[in-house]
């Protein structure tokens, strides 16, 4: 059940309390319909926290959801990040316009406390906690020399920007561990093969709805 919902600058993000315990991995995504409202296609969540039975999502979630709704979740669906076991610094930038909402939750899945983290962004979210630094987007090349693990959000017409930003002159020339959330339609977590996520990876197609949203760097097809 949809037990609240909070305004941030680019949505609202909502509380919900499950029936039962759900932890996917960052990256990791669920599909969510809500009982009672106009909604045709299912919603795609990412879990920004969980906390007990309840699941924090980073907005936006659907603007007729109230306090009450019943939700039927299906999932975790999708291949999320791995990051590398030992990191010691971690970038985490987002292209997409998300305030790096859907990335947080690589912080509270890390295994190590001591590891620092920057997040790269348009925006912060108000509530950014104070270990992890922000930093303008325009800083992305100078902190990239200071990673060792990259995790971007983005659409893929912003391949061309990230290469920009990062000084590099093909996929295959970003770090093996580095990866990226493909912000992109997922509507029917593949049961369907609607193709409406199709993405080139190594010269093939595979659908982020299944095969990610979560890709390696260096593995985008360079058309994209
Ligand atoms: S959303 Fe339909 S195949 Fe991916």
């Amino acid at each position: 059940m949809l037990s609240e919902i909070f305004l941030t600058p680019i949505g609202r993000g909502a509380r919900l309390s499950c029936a039962s315990a759900l932890r996917p991995i960052a990256g990791q995504y669920l599909l969510a319909h809500a009982e009672g409202t106009h909604q045709v296609l299912p919603a795609a969540l990412f879990v920004r926290a969980a906390d007990g039975m309840d699941l924090v999502i980073a907005p936006p979630v659907p603007e007729d959801w109230l306090p009450g709704t019943e939700i039927y979740l299906r999932g975790p669906l999708g291949n999320g990040f791995h990051p590398p076991i030992a990191v010691r610094h971690m970038v985490l930038a987002d292209l997409s316009g998300h305030q790096g909402q859907r990335l947080l939750k690589l912080v509270s899945d890390a295994a190590d406390t001591s590891m620092e983290t920057v997040l790269l962004s348009d925006s912060a979210p108000a509530d950014l906690p104070l270990e992890i630094e922000f930093l303008p987007l325009k800083a992305f090349n100078e902190v990239l020399a200071w990673a060792d693990y990259l995790a971007v959000e983005m659409g893929l017409q912003q391949m061309n920007l990230l290469r920009e930003l990062s000084g590099v002159q093909t996929n295959r020339d970003f770090h093996s561990a580095f990866e990226v959330l493909v912000d992109t339609p997922l509507i029917c977590g593949g049961i369907a093969s609607c193709g409406v996520c199709s993405v080139r990876v190594n010269n093939h197609w595979q659908l982020a709805c299944k095969d990610g949203p979560v890709f390696r760097l260096s593995h985008l097809s360079e058309d994209e």
